[in-house]
């Protein structure tokens, strides 16, 4: 079986969010099963760098403005294909804004173009996909330019939030045809919407958790594509994600003092606390690591702090994303008790993780959600919104789960100040509770984050669509 994964990001190389992590662990987890998968991304400079001996295996003398030619190499476990048109990735910055901390206003341009040469590779390149696997709207026009040639798509949605909107004067462009701009084809509001271009096109959809999948048909999370999503529901699945057991590895990871059982996480909590100026303390060192954005929920937390700092817990924090959060934040670290950084930092992400107590998801949605299997593994406790991928791999500690012992974190409902406010009273109160503390810390330990049974799943997936 060969597979053609299309993604506008992938770690190791670049990476913004989960969708980079997912993109880069599971093509390893799905060679295991004997799949074989080619990577398609764009020719980023950090990527570009990255490369070592390359071949080229397309040229493409105007793709969308300027010349382009895919270049093929191998990174590791992973078996990339790189679209490297200058024009439209050669460019300092984020990957997705410009320096006005806008979209870059070719953004659909250049995914169109990502789209375009992937569907062109599975149609007459040498290498040949049984199918080809598309993520988010940055690959939501490959199933719409393979609508006719009989290849079968997958669109993997990591976050309905993200459209991929283009005025309707880019459709000739992007090589659209405007007979298609209609609400059963790509437009939405007036505007083309890629992802929804991939939504009504691909052959079936999943997105990141079981939770999220029914969501997503609900208008509350449909984000205005929940009756499309209605309208395709015997197409959509929820393969929940997994992680990188090697780059997440407590007992190997080299970023950290490395440590088997919970109780290993002692020097890593001292050595945090003193990088990031905090106190001794009796309470429990809470960490964040994430976007600041809407999504994720912090603006609750600002409310909620005081009652952990009221019970001598600790807040320690690295994100970046809304500048007014990252001013809030900024202010909060006035007590002694808080530490923030603003930025991302790979290395300090793994030595929160590994010296927090627990950690904090507080989303008011979330497809997946990463961090919170971060925690598990490395015996951090989750305290999570019940939304999503949150409310489908934590175990809550309620009195019923804590009585048979097998609670691996706190889920709080609805996604409110005060809701957060109570369960950051609730995980205090277990924390004053060694023995079940230390249960909780084995369970979340032992459970299985890795990409094992979702590897199966898309695999499966992958077969019933096999020609
Ligand atoms: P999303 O993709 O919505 O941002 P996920 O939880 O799926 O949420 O994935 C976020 C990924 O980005 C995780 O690997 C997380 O560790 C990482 N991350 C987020 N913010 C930062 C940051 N400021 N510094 C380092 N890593 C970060
Ligand atoms: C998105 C979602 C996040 C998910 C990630 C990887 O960025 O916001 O919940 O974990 O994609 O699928």
């Amino acid at each position: 079986m060969k597979i053609l994964s299309v993604t506008s990001e992938c770690a190791p190389l670049v990476k913004t969010g989960g969708l980079a992590d997912v993109a880069g662990a599971l093509p390893g987890a799905l060679g295991d099963l004997g799949i074989e998968v080619k990577t398609l991304l764009p020719g980023y400079p950090a990527v570009i760098k990255a490369l070592g001996k390359t071949r080229t295996v397309l040229k493409e003398p105007d793709l969308m403005g300027g010349p382009a030619r895919v270049l093929a190499g191998k990174l590791g476990a992973l078996d990339l294909l790189v679209l490297d048109a200058p024009h439209l990735f050669d460019r300092a910055g984020s990957i997705y804004l410009g320096h006005d901390g806008r979209d870059w206003p070719d953004n659909p341009e250049r995914f169109a173009a990502l789209s375009w040469v992937a569907a062109t590779l599975a149609q007459t390149g040498s290498w040949r996909p049984d199918l080809v696997h598309c993520h988010d709207w940055q690959a939501g026009l490959v199933p719409y330019y393979l609508r006719d040639s009989g290849i079968p798509t997958i669109l993997t949605i990591h976050n309905i939030a993200f459209h991929g909107l283009a005025p309707p004067t880019k459709v000739p462009a992007m090589r659209l045809d405007l007979d298609d701009f209609t609400p059963d084809g790509f437009e939405f509001w007036g505007q083309v919407s890629a992802l929804k271009a991939g939504l009504v096109w691909a052959t079936k959809l999943t997105t990141v958790s079981p939770t999220y999948a029914a969501e997503l048909m609900r208008p509350e999370f449909g984000m205005g594509l929940d009756g499309v999503m209605r309208a395709r529901r015997s197409d959509l699945s929820g393969v929940l994600n997994g992680i990188d057991k090697d780059t997440w590895n407590p007992a190997t990871d080299p970023l950290i003092a490395p440590y088997k059982t919970a109780k290993g996480k002692g020097r890593n909590k001292t050595a945090l606390r003193k990088a990031m100026g905090l106190p001794e303390s009796d309470g429990p060192l809470c960490v964040v690591v994430s976007r600041l954005t809407e999504q994720k929920g912090f603006d609750l937390l600002q409310g909620a702090l005081g009652t952990l700092l009221g019970r001598g817990g600790q807040l320690a924090l690295l994100g970046s994303g809304d500048a007014g959060l990252e001013y809030a934040f900024h202010a909060a670290a006035g007590d002694r008790n808080v530490a923030v950084r603003i930025g991302y930092d790979e290395a300090l992400a793994h030595r929160l993780i590994a010296g927090g107590d627990a950690i904090l998801v507080p989303s008011r949605f979330e497809p997946c959600g990463l961090t919170q299997l971060y925690g598990l593994r490395y015996g951090t406790i989750p305290v999570v919104a019940l939304t999503g991928g949150l409310a489908d791999t934590v175990i809550n500690a309620s009195p019923a789960a804590l009585d048979k012992g097998v609670a691996t974190g706190l889920q709080f409902s609805p996604t409110t100040t005060e809701a957060l406010s109570g369960a950051l009273d609730r995980l205090c109160d277990l924390w004053e509770a060694p023995k079940i503390w230390a249960q909780m810390q084995k369970n979340a330990m032992s459970q299985p984050v890795g990409w094992e049974n979702s590897a199966k799943a898309y695999a499966a997936l992958y077969d019933s669509l096999k020609g």
